[in-house]
């Protein structure tokens, strides 16, 4: 089973996709736990390109680069995991990238699709969790990051007009309250796949 945690910078998903690994494990399942961009070498170095502040990309090459990554921890990691019939809890997947490089960076929903599905074999998360509501983050802005309010503000508003377009997929965790709080949030949004 795959699942991805989603949402703007700062909203908590790291925190709760290791409480969510720790659960499901705890109920005697495999279980995988992976962020994007990295995971694997080749998707680590992508990574410190992506993020390092002194690195200027235009758009289509952030798109491609994120893309890349995302094929490589597919292939290496998340297609053999769920094969073996291991959950996988990912933290961001293809949905980071229709909404950063698709809506906020502008290049459109429907060629980031493409290119992600391309990149993935077609593998999607059967549930994925979009937090929101909050912004926790106090560490130096890295170069996604350092992007702007206007930027960060479209990337909010994104992630919640494309929770509306796959409303089976995609459902909506309110991140306002005590880590507790959320997780338990996030368990019940996956009633019908866990145990
Ligand atoms: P990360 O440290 O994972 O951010 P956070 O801890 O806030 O989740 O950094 C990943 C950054 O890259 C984050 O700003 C979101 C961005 N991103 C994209 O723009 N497109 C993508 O496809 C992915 C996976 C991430």
């Amino acid at each position: 089973m795959f699942v991805s945690l989603e949402g703007p910078d700062g909203v908590g998903k790291t925190t709760q996709a290791a409480l969510l690994a720790e659960r499901l494990r705890a109920t005697g399942l495999e279980v995988v736990q992976c962020r994007e961009p990295g995971g694997t070498e080749l998707g680590e170095r992508v990574r410190a390109v992506l993020l390092d502040p002194q690195v200027s990309m235009g758009d289509r090459a952030e798109a491609l680069l994120f893309a890349a990554a995302r094929a490589e921890i597919t292939q290496e990691v998340i297609a053999p995991a769920l094969d073996r019939g291991a959950w996988v809890v990912c933290d961001r997947f293809i949905d980071s990238s229709l909404v950063y490089q698709g809506i906020a960076r502008g290049l459109g929903v429907a060629p980031i699709r493409e290119i992600s599905l391309f990149a993935t074999g077609g593998v999607l998360p059967a549930r994925t969790l979009v937090m929101h509501g909050v912004d926790r983050r106090d560490d130096e802005p890295d170069r996604m990051e350092a992007a702007g309010a206007d930027f960060h503000a479209r990337v909010a508003d994104g992630f919640l007009e494309l929770a509306g377009l796959e409303p089976d997929r995609i459902r909506l965790i309110d991140a306002v309250g005590t880590e507790d709080d959320v997780a338990e949030r996030i368990w019940a949004a996956l009633e019908g796949l866990r145990p």
